[in-house]
């Protein structure tokens, strides 16, 4: 999990989880921001900072999140930053998914 800051005012405005979801290889990211920091794009620019680091550091082959079907804003992010539905992966819910460019 990491924290959040605003580089503008040194505010902590969320957190990040990003961990191994069912297996070494594949790992999930999910955020949770403070409601006056929405829609200013923190989420996207988290997402592809930890695609950086999962497929370039860590060594990850695929990138996972889960939303709710109404969730449009959690959607929206996903779709922002080059993440496919993949229902195959469905568990309790859709399933998003970006796979490393080899
Ligand atoms: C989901 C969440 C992280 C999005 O963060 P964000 O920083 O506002 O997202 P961005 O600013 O990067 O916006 C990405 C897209 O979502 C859209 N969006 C943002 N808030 C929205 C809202 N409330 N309703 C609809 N669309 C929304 C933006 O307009 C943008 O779409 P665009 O590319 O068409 O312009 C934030 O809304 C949040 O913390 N929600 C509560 C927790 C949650 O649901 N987390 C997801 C489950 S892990």
């Amino acid at each position: 999990m990491y924290a959040v800051e605003s580089l503008g005012s040194g505010q902590l405005v969320g957190h990040v989880i990003f961990h191994p979801w069912h297996g070494v290889s594949t790992w999930e990211v999910g955020w949770i921001l403070r409601k006056d920091s929405w829609g200013r794009g923190l989420a996207s620019e988290l997402s592809l900072a930890l695609f950086d680091h999962g497929f370039g550091r860590l060594g990850v082959d695929r990138i996972v999140a889960e939303a709710d079907p109404s969730n449009t804003a959690s959607i929206r992010v996903m779709e922002r930053v080059g993440m496919v539905r993949a229902p195959e992966l469905d568990r309790d819910l859709p399933v998003w998914q970006i796979e490393r460019r080899s």
